[in-house]
C-alpha cells in the first residue's frame, strides 16, 4: 500500500474502500468484511449512507485490530452547528463502536459549517478525531475556508475521475497542503466509463483493466482513491494497482479525456442545493 500523510503527520492509505449506496444493513457489513479480507484498510462511509453500525460491525468481526483500520465518515448539514456537530460525531462513535475517528468530514460547504467545522477542531483536539477535513469544496470554497479555520482541512474529498479532473482544484490543495480525495473515481459507471476505449487501450499495454487504469491514474496524480462495488471480484481487481506505472504520454492521454464539470452533481443548481438541505436519513 502506498500513503500520503496530513500536515499532521497523520498516514492515509492511497486506496480505500468506499461504502455508499449500500444502505442495506447484512449487504453493507458483507461487503466491507470481503473489503477487509482483500486487504483495504480505509473505509470511507457517512452517516447519510446509513451504514455506520454495519461497518462497525465488521470491522469488529474480521477480527482486524483497530489501529490498523482507517475510518472515514461524514457529517450531514442538519447537524451543521457548533454543538450539532460534536454530538453528531458522538452518535458515529457509538454507531461504529469506536472511541475515536480517524476521519471525520463536513459532507458538503453549505449551511452552517463555519461552527461546525469548530465542534470538529475541539474533538480534533481532544484525540477523539485524528483528522478532520471537508468535502465537496470547490477551489474557490476551499481557499477561503483555509484561509478562515484555525486548524485547516486535511482533506478534500471530492468527485475526481478522467472525465472531471479538477486541476483547479487540485492546485488550490496542493497550495494549502490539503490532501485529495477522489470520489466517483469511476464516475459511478457513466459515459460507458468500463469499456472507454482511450482507458481500455491503455490499460491493455499493462494487463490492466479500464477501472484499474483509472485508479492508477489517479494515484499517480497523488489522489486518494474510494472506489465502490459490492462484488467480491472486482474488489480484487480495484485493489490490484500498485505493480504498475503508468506512462508520462498515457497519463497525457487521459488528461486530453477531461470535460470539466461533473455528470453525477450540480451544485450549481439552486434545486440541488434545496434537496441536500432537506435530505433526511
Ligand atoms: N463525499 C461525497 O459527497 C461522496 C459522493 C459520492 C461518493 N462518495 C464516496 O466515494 C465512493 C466511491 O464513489 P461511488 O460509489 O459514488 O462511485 P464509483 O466508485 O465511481 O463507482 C461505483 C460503481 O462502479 C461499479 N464498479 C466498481 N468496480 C468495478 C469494476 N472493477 N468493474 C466494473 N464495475 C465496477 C460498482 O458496481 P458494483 O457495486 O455492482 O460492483 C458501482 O456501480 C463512495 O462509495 C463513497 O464512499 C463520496
Amino acid at each position: 500500500m502506498e500513503y500520503r500523510e496530513f500536515y499532521n503527520g497523520v498516514k492515509i492509505p492511497m486506496l480505500g474502500f468506499g461504502v455508499f449506496q449500500i444502505p442495506e444493513y447484512e449487504k453493507a457489513k458483507q461487503a466491507v468484511l470481503s473489503a477487509l479480507k482483500v486487504g483495504y484498510r480505509l473505509i470511507d462511509t457517512a452517516q447519510a449512507y446509513g451504514n455506520e453500525k454495519a461497518v462497525g460491525e465488521a470491522i469488529r468481526e474480521s477480527g482486524i485490530p483497530r489501529e490498523e483500520i482507517f475510518i472515514t465518515t461524514k457529517l450531514w448539514i442538519q447537524d451543521f452547528s457548533f454543538d450539532g456537530a460534536i454530538k453528531a460525531t458522538e452518535l458515529s462513535m457509538e454507531r461504529l463502536g469506536v472511541d475515536y475517528i480517524d476521519l471525520m468530514l463536513l459532507h458538503q460547504p453549505m449551511g452552517d459549517y463555519i461552527n461546525a467545522w469548530k465542534g470538529l477542531e475541539k474533538l480534533y483536539q481532544e484525540g477523539k478525531l485524528k483528522a478532520i477535513g471537508m468535502a465537496n469544496c470547490y477551489p474557490h470554497v476551499l481557499a477561503d475556508l483555509c484561509e478562515t479555520f484555525e486548524i485547516k482541512p486535511m482533506i478534500n474529498q471530492v468527485e475526481m475521475h478522467p472525465f472531471f479532473q479538477q486541476q483547479t482544484n487540485l492546485a488550490v490543495m496542493a497550495e494549502y497542503n490539503v490532501i485529495p480525495e477522489a470520489w466517483a473515481p469511476f464516475n459511478e459507471g457513466k459515459r460507458d466509463f468500463f469499456t472507454n476505449p482511450t482507458l481500455t487501450e491503455i490499460g491493455k499495454k499493462y494487463g490492466k483493466t479500464a477501472a484499474q487504469t483509472a485508479l492508477r491514474w489517479n494515484i499517480q496524480r497523488g489522489v486518494v482513491v474510494i472506489p465502490k462495488t459490492i462484488h467480491a471480484e472486482r474488489m480484487k481487481q480495484n485493489f490490484d494497482v500498485f505493480d504498475f506505472t503508468l506512462s508520462q504520454e498515457d497519463m497525457e492521454k487521459i488528461k486530453a479525456m477531461d470535460i470539466g464539470h461533473s455528470e453525477i452533481v450540480n451544485h450549481f443548481d439552486p434545486s440541488w442545493i434545496k434537496m441536500l438541505h432537506t435530505f433526511s436519513f
